[in-house]
């Protein structure tokens, strides 16, 4: 299952914010920025969802700046489908190898970084391949309409917010 992790805010203030966001195995980062409204991966050319998937990644997730909504897809999960906010501020989410994932930003964007974790065997090309849902039975039928709906986490803080 995915998790959602707390770190430890040394300081939090309208003009400081110092944090430890340390993840102890990590062995790779990437910073993914979305200027507005951005999906990634992209929709697939007849607007089916494509996904990311990682066999030997485990990844960290933590919103710098504005916010995002990742809609995660494991078949192995009783509960497969989940939409998980993610603020800055807010949480690390991890999400662990064999999800597929997907993010959309909101409309003023967002800058994530990702604290990785890399198993042996990892290999970046197989490890971002993007997978249409088009193409894969199961994972259309778990986000189609007709499945039940997704999971939502970290929602009713963002509705506060923006109320
Ligand atoms: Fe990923």
């Amino acid at each position: 299952m995915f998790q959602l992790i707390p770190y430890e805010k040394f300081r939090d203030t309208p003009s400081v914010r110092f944090f430890d966001i340390t993840i102890a195995n990590s062995n790779a980062r990437d910073l993914v920025f979305h200027d507005g409204a951005a999906t990634s991966p992209n929709n697939g050319s007849e607007g089916c969802w494509q996904f990311y998937m990682h066999a030997h990644q485990e990844d960290n997730l933590l919103a710098l700046s504005g916010g995002r909504t990742f809609y995660l897809v494991n078949l192995s999960w009783k509960q497969p489908f989940h939409m998980v906010r993610l603020q800055a501020n807010g949480d690390i989410l991890r999400i662990p190898p064999g999800t597929f994932h997907r993010s959309v930003s909101d409309p003023d964007g967002s800058l994530v970084l990702n604290q990785a974790v890399r198993a042996a065997g990892a290999n970046l090309e197989t490890e971002f391949r993007v997978y249409n849902s088009a193409e894969i039975p199961l994972l259309l039928k778990a986000t189609s309409q007709s499945a039940p709906p997704p999971r939502r986490h970290g929602f009713e803080q963002f509705q506060l917010r923006v109320a």
